[in-house]
């Protein structure tokens, strides 16, 4: 039994996904619409909102870093959505520690557990998102991991992976 909804405002359900801090420069968005595109080349895709300030500094850097954090700094995350770059030093704010800078001049951000850079090659607006398409120019990967990905309910939920397993392969 299925209950039906044509909006998303209506279904008002959880959707996990896996959510990260775009950083462009040192201001950090969090985003949790995102997904790769291509393989080889290694492409990547985020929908940023017009009114979104990270969508001007994209407009003008033409580059970010996708910063995947662990579980536990949610609060600080959901923080981070709720100000935007133009008023507030949101680095400052997070008080998140940066490992460097990338070669753009956008942050790494330590606690995460890996990080994307990222080149945009092509972006489209596309309904009230613009997608970004990004060619993902190297990838840093922390020595230690938390193993909790921060999924991203909606409406201010978050939870994580509880298990991992490896599927049989067939023949
Ligand atoms: C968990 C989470 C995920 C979000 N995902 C996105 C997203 O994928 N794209 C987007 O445009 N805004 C997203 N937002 C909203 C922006 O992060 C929020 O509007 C932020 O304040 C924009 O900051 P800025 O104005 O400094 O760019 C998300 C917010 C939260 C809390």
């Amino acid at each position: 039994m299925f209950q039906t909804y044509h909006t998303l405002e209506e279904a008002t359900h959880a959707q996990p996904r896996v959510t990260a801090l775009l950083a462009c420069q040192n201001n950090l968005m969090p985003a949790s619409w995102h997904m790769p595109i291509s393989k080889s080349p290694f492409r990547y895709a985020v929908a940023v909102r017009e009114e979104n300030y990270t969508h001007q500094l994209l407009e003008t850097h033409q580059s970010f870093t996708l910063n995947f954090l662990p579980f536990e700094l949610y609060e600080t995350v959901n923080a981070l959505g709720k100000v935007h770059g133009d008023n507030s030093d949101k680095l400052t704010l997070s008080g998140l520690t940066t490992e460097s800078k990338d070669a753009q001049g956008n942050v790494l951000l330590s606690a995460s557990d890996f990080i994307y850079e990222c080149q945009i090659c092509d972006s489209y607006k596309n309904g009230d998102h613009t997608i970004f398409i990004a060619d993902v120019t190297a990838i840093h990967i922390n020595a230690v991991q938390s193993n909790e990905a921060m999924l991203f309910l909606g409406r201010g939920r978050y939870t994580t992976t509880k298990k991992s397993v490896t599927a049989h392969k067939g023949e």
